[in-house]
């Protein structure tokens, strides 16, 4: 199986690139090697390759810059994904795409199915969602798969910089009335290539952590973590706080709890992030 990853230094590239089967290619392109927003770009390295699959974990993921680099959010996300289905179709193969549970709007309070109607209230969920519309349009093969609160051992994330802000000593405000599932990349990179695996048929798909906590519930699990491995020495002090009075650019879903049930019908398992957490943090360390 030849497979062509788009990204490649993102999170969920650097964990692909991990875990990516020996006997299969992988061409693991990151973005000075292509820039998706370039549909020449784009096809002349899949007339040079020819893989059976895209997988484009590239994106623009900068939540609050997006809203004021809105066009940058709006040409990797919409055009950038669209040139990859424009592509996948010419060239008969299968793309595989990642999008956000930041889609919605936050507005039920039981976890979010495929089916449910979308309402993005920032420029990045927005674009994401422009950026589904597009491919689904373009190539109704493509499989969508909408993740959450991913972390990892690799570039920024929650995770990351709760671990760097508990040496300061400063006491820490964490929101705790915005509901997710916390989802450990590398458990996505799994269910990724368990997906290239099977032919299931195209449409959109919800992959994320087994149980949902809140931002500050997520901070609290992680310094518990790094306290008992002796990542740190010191259990910071952290204060809950409501969304309104932590001011961000853009505006987040109060809930964005998103339903597996779908996808685990084909033998895929939610992600056990809490276990992967531990693991995780022990890499960082
Ligand atoms: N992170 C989350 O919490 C989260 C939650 C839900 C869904 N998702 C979705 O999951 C996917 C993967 O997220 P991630 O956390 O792995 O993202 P990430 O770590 O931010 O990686 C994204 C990668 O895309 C690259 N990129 C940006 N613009 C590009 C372009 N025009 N052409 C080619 N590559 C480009 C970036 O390169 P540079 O850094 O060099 O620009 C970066 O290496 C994305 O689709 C994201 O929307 C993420």
């Amino acid at each position: 199986m030849k497979v062509l990853l788009t990204g490649s230094e993102g999170q969920v590239g650097q964990c692909l690139r991990n875990i990516f089967p020996s006997s299969w290619r992988l061409i693991a392109v990151n973005h000075q090697q292509l820039d998706i927003s370039n549909y020449s770009a784009v096809d002349d390295l899949l007339s040079l390759y020819q893989p059976e699959f895209i997988v484009n974990t590239a994106a623009y993921t900068a939540v609050d810059n997006a809203e004021v680099e809105q066009e940058l959010a709006y040409n990797v996300n919409v055009l950038g994904s669209k040139n990859l289905a424009i592509a996948s179709n010419k060239y008969h193969l299968r793309l595989i795409h990642l999008s956000t549970d930041y889609v919605f709007d936050g507005t039920k309070n039981s976890p979010y199915l495929e089916t449910d109607l979308t309402n993005p209230i920032n420029v990045y969920g927005q674009t994401k969602r422009n950026g589904e519309l597009a491919i689904l349009e373009t190539d109704p093969s493509a499989i969508i798969i909408r993740t959450s609160w991913l972390f990892s051992e690799y570039n920024n994330n929650f995770v990351k910089t709760m671990l760097k802000s508990a040496s300061s000593k400063k006491k820490l405000s964490i929101v705790d009335d915005q509901f997710g599932k916390p989802t450990y990349a590398g458990d996505l990179a799994k269910t990724i290539v368990k997906l290239l695996r099977k032919n299931i048929d195209g449409g959109i798909y919800h992959y994320c952590g087994n149980e949902p906590t809140t931002w500050y519930l997520f901070a609290k699990q992680i310094f518990d973590i790094a306290l008992k491995q002796g990542t740190i020495t010191e259990m910071p002090k952290i204060l809950p706080i409501h969304t309104k009075d932590f001011g961000t650019k853009a505006l987040r879903p109060l809930y964005s709890v998103l339903s597996t049930k779908k996808i685990i019908q084909y033998g895929i398992k939610d992600s056990d992030w809490k276990k992967e957490l531990a693991i995780c943090i022990s890499k960082i360390k």
